[in-house]
């Protein structure tokens, strides 16, 4: 398994833990509904898509019987996808907080750049699926 699909796997396992941890003060403080944006986006971002982006990094191309498009492209998309998730969901909760500032604008520029990711995966899989492969 490659490293970077590794990574998503196990990141994924830790926003779920983080993202359950934060549920359970949710529902022991309703004040802290005020994160729920951050909640579900552990989860949905976190969890559920970067397990997404494991399994399929790992399991489609095997399905089609050749190799992943671009593993550099895989890489740039983990590390972009991660640094954004937590960079916008911490500054979105010092913009909750602390309204104001540049922490609004902050929150933007990683949901940008945590879109960016996401078309990285769209691109890797299309080219590795619709690809064709010169047969030896
Ligand atoms: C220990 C586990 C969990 C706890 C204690 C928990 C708790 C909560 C709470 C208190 C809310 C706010 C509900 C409200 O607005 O009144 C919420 C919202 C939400 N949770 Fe969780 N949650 C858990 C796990 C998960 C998981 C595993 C997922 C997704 C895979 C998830 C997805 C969401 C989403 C998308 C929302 C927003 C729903 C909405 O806006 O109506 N949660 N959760
Ligand atoms: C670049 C990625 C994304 C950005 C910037 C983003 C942004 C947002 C915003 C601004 C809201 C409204 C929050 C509010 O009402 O306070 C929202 C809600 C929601 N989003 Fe996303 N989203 C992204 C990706 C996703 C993905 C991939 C999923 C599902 C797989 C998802 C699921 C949800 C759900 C279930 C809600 C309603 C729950 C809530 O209000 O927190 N989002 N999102």
């Amino acid at each position: 398994m490659d490293r970077f699909v590794k990574g998503f796997i196990i990141m994924s396992i830790v926003y779920l833990g983080i993202a359950a941890i934060l549920g359970i003060v949710m529902l022991a403080n309703h004040d802290m509904l005020a994160l729920k944006f951050v909640h579900s986006h552990l989860n949905m971002l976190g969890w559920v898509s970067m397990m997404i982006y494991g399994v399929g990094y790992h399991i489609l191309p095997r399905f089609m019987g050749r190799p992943l498009y671009s593993n550099k492209i895989g890489e740039a998309q983990f590390y972009l996808a991660n640094i954004s998730l937590v960079a916008m969901l911490l500054f979105y909760t010092l913009n909750m907080y602390s309204p104001g500032g540049a922490y609004r604008l902050l929150t933007i520029v990683f949901g940008v750049v945590q879109t960016v990711a996401i078309f990285l995966f769209f691109y890797n899989m299309l080219m590795t699926l619709l690809t064709k492969v010169e047969q030896p």
